[in-house]
């Protein structure tokens, strides 16, 4: 049986990750978080973990730093914990302050003090990986090189990867990186198809509008890069979550989510994901609900990815895509 391309590197971690970007209230800075937001996130940390998931993904910029400072009060709650999860944030992107816009940062000086304030807001002496949040033009590998070499000789950070990123970008880096990057995080969903309708439209008008770019899941697949996928649930628009502007694609497409459910005694959450998760690379869906019974709703997801048949995949598919295979 396929493992995952982390399993194959010795990272254990759920099939499932929690997303962390919810947690800690709002993005507003003047707005502190509050013992109610340690509550939240600690509902939603137990029902991730009575779900199976052990894998929490978080970025330095999440609600400003907030959601990485909640999660450290759990930590610090529950001190054996750190042990049983892997923890992964996300680095890279600077908010906009004053008259500066919001901008990417891969420089050493921007990388190395970025990692040590993850650290200390999550009060732990280790990320199990770091990614790069999104691409940065002025990126110079080598001096991304040194501060990986940093990071990883000093134990702050063991494994390295990237988000949001091309073939050209990840081939650009790891020629000068000591270690192989384990993750590319991407937007993906049965809204979000762009990453399947990109390899059927080869040689087809119809791709010429998709731009996701050539050879990503091929090189992700061949080298073993993990693929997570952020916004797996595409914010609850096929599980029952009302969006007045729906197509008519989408609805079809809730509705064949919901019958799928019902004659599978499941959730619509586990079909979402189940779809995502059929997909031979091993997609791992990085969930982004702090909702615990939305969290729980996402625990079969795994077994409907078993389950799921071609067909079956093919029709949620053709019916998201809104139309037919060429
Ligand atoms: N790498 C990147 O650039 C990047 C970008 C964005 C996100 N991320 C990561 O990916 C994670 C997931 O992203 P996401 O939040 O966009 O993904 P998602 O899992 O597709 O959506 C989760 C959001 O949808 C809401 N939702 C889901 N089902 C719902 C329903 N039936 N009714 C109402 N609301 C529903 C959730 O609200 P409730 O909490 O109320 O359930 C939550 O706000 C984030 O937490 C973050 O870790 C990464």
């Amino acid at each position: 049986m396929r493992i995952m391309p982390l399993e194959k590197r010795g990272i254990s971690g759920s099939r499932l990750a929690l997303g962390c970007m919810g947690i800690g209230g709002s993005w507003d800075r003047s707005e502190p978080y509050t013992a109610e937001h340690i509550r939240q996130a600690e509902a939603a940390v137990e029902a991730a973990l009575s779900a199976g998931i052990t894998f929490f993904d978080h970025a330095d910029i999440y609600t400003r730093g907030k959601a990485e400072s909640v999660f450290g009060e759990i930590l610090r709650r529950q001190p054996n914990l750190r042990g049983q999860i892997v923890i992964q944030s996300k680095v890279g992107i600077q908010l906009a302050e004053g008259d500066l816009p919001a901008r990417f940062n891969f420089s050493k000086e921007h990388i190395l003090p970025s990692v040590d304030g993850i650290l200390e807001r999550l009060g732990t002496d280790y990320l199990d990986i770091l990614l790069l949040h999104r691409p940065d033009p002025l990126m110079e590998p080598d001096e991304i090189a040194e501060a990986f070499t940093r990071l990883k000789q000093s134990g702050k950070v063991r494994n390295f990867g990237v988000s949001n990123m091309n073939p050209g970008q990840i081939r650009f880096l790891q020629r000068s990186l000591p270690d192989p990057l384990v993750v590319n995080q991407l937007e993906m969903s049965l809204l979000r198809h762009d990453w399947i309708d990109h390899g059927i439209h080869v040689n087809q008008k119809a791709g010429l509008k998709n731009n996701f770019p050539d050879g990503l899941m091929e090189l992700m697949q061949s080298e073993d890069i993990q693929i997570q996928a952020w916004g797996p649930l595409a914010q609850g628009r096929f599980s029952g979550r009302v969006y007045e502007n729906a197509s008519e694609a989408e609805l079809k497409t809730a509705a064949l989510v919901g019958q799928l459910a019902e004659q599978n005694d499941t959730t619509p959450e586990a079909i979402v994901l189940g779809w995502l998760m059929k997909h031979p690379a091993k997609i791992q869906p990085v969930i982004g609900t702090i909702n615990p019974d939305r969290i729980a709703a996402c625990r079969d997801a795994v077994r409907q990815s078993e389950l799921m048949t071609r067909e079956q995949w093919y029709t949620l598919l053709v019916s998201a895509r809104g139309i037919h295979m060429p």
